[in-house]
């Protein structure tokens, strides 16, 4: 039985990757919006799958977020000819210090027996407060180091679970509801043709950079994601999916 399953995730997989034009797709079994537990199963996929792809000097950037904390968790230490330098890839968006990208960040370097570097800001900037913080040198040093990394591991949300467990303004959640907001990743809210239709201004990342990156993980499941991740994967360069079978499941069915 558990041959057939295992042989019946692989199916998926092929699937997926091809609809949703992945370059790779990773599913494990279970539904995590039923099964917490399912997230740091996906989380140890996402650390296996990881360490392929780890060379003799990585930056890593990590968002924020319940499934790349369970990726933290999950984390091993390193080769010992490996350099890993974690950084978060954006400033403050609004969750919880456990949730936030720098504490996953420095839990992540701590496992692997690597480094980080983190960015202490402030949630909601100001456009005149953001101009001057990226000038600080402080700022600048770990922004660039940022936007030099080769790896990149990423949560996706749904849109209103996103804006809401942010508390956002009642004019942000209405020009959500205006656009038709499916997806959240980064701080941007996409619809579901991929297209950006809102975003968090706070340093670090930008959208764009991604396309300097060697090898973008992202790592997203449950049933209730399905849409988001299928907008979000609409939106540029190839990337590799960690999910698991609720999400995958509800997916395929709706394609
Ligand atoms: O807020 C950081 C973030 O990575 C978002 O970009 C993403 O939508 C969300 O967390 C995912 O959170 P979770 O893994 O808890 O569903």
């Amino acid at each position: 039985v558990l041959m057939n399953e295992l042989a019946g995730l692989r199916v998926l997989e092929m699937k997926l990757r091809e609809n949703l034009n992945l370059s790779e797709v990773i599913i494990v079994p279970g539904d995590s919006d039923e099964d917490p537990w399912i997230k740091s199963e996906m989380g140890k996929a996402a650390v296996m799958r990881l360490k392929q792809e780890l060379t003799g000097n990585n930056v890593i950037a990590v968002t924020g977020g319940t499934t790349i904390a369970a990726v933290a968790e999950m984390m091993t230490p390193g080769n010992k000819d490996q350099d890993l330098l974690f950084v978060p890839a954006r400033g403050g968006l609004g969750e919880k210090v456990e949730n936030q990208a720098n504490t996953i960040c420095s839990t992540m370097a701590v496992k692997a027996r690597g480094e980080y570097r983190l960015l202490h800001l402030p949630d909601q900037l100001s456009k005149e407060t953001y101009l001057s913080l990226i000038e600080e040198p402080g700022v600048k040093e770990v922004m660039e180091l940022i936007r030099s990394a080769s790896i990149v591991i990423h949560g996706i949300g749904d849109a209103k679970t996103m804006a809401n467990r942010r508390n956002s303004s009642s004019a942000v959640l209405e020009k959500l509801e205006h656009e038709k907001a499916v997806a959240e990743a980064f701080g941007y809210y996409f619809d579901h043709h991929g297209e950006v239709v809102h975003r968090v201004r706070t340093i670090g990342l930008q959208l764009n950079d991604l396309k300097n990156s060697d090898f973008i993980m992202a790592v997203a499941g449950g049933a209730s994601k399905a849409e988001a991740i299928a907008a979000f994967m609409k939106h540029g360069p190839k990337k590799v999916l960690i999910t698991d079978e609720g999400a995958a499941n509800k997916l395929l069915a709706s394609l």
